[in-house]
């Protein structure tokens, strides 16, 4: 980055639902790969739907700041979904990070976000979208497992897709042994994907720089 645009800080929230293990990985590479110097990028904050998730407290003791939006008071999706929207134009996010959030989103939520909203997912996409994708992967007879980061679209578990990160199927593998050696994997890709995402939006940002120079008008 150069000195003149280092107080245009993009802000980066972390949407979570339960142990916060990607959004600990996300945070802990964006200090020690000192996104801030390199991309003019920042976690901002971290929001959980669930008051009681683990990720909260992890997050608040890695210094984040936190805020918890409690589906369950709300009537539908919208309401839900509103409240969130406050809480995030609060940041005017650059990107919006799914981190093991477990809420089906809105074409709305989607579309106002559309381009900054990405998701990892625990299977190699497109093949086992939805839920319970490591015992689905053993059944089916799979040898290679994994987790790819990928834009949110409307259909769930589509989008473009990032960055993949295979995953060995051993002999014997329940669904939580593969899932546990996954998660290892994902918090070096998500954290790998973002910088890149990042990387990309300064490249571009350049671009646009440059066109303007050329032809103001
Ligand atoms: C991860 O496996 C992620 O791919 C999936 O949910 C899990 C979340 O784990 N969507 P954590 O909350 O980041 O520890």
């Amino acid at each position: 980055m150069k000195d003149g645009d280092k107080n245009l800080v993009k802000n980066i929230v972390i949407l979570i639902s339960g142990g916060g293990s990607n959004m600990q990985a996300i945070v802990q590479a964006s200090r020690d790969q000192q996104w801030a110097e390199k991309y003019g990028a920042k976690v901002a904050c971290v929001i959980s739907n669930r008051p009681d998730a683990e990720g909260l407290v992890c997050a608040a003791a890695l210094g984040m700041v936190t805020h918890s939006v409690d589906h369950r008071l709300f009537d539908g999706r919208i309401g839900f979904e509103n409240a969130v929207v406050e809480q995030l134009d609060r940041y005017q996010p650059a990107l919006v990070v799914l981190a093991g959030f477990m809420r089906i989103l809105t074409p709305d939520f989607v579309a106002r976000f559309s381009g900054r909203l990405v998701n990892i997912h625990p299977s190699l996409l497109p093949e086992f979208t939805g839920l319970n994708t490591h015992q689905r992967a053993i059944d089916a007879g799979r040898t290679v497992a994994g987790a790819t980061v990928h834009m949110v679209t409307n259909a769930l578990d589509h989008g473009l897709i990032l960055a993949r990160v295979e995953v060995p199927v051993l002999p014997g593998d329940t669904a939580a042994a593969l899932a546990a050696r996954v998660l290892v994997q994902e918090h070096v890709l998500y954290p790998q994907a973002i910088a890149a995402l990042l990387q990309t939006q300064l490249d571009q940002g350049k671009v646009q720089h440059a066109a303007t120079a050329v032809n103001p008008n």
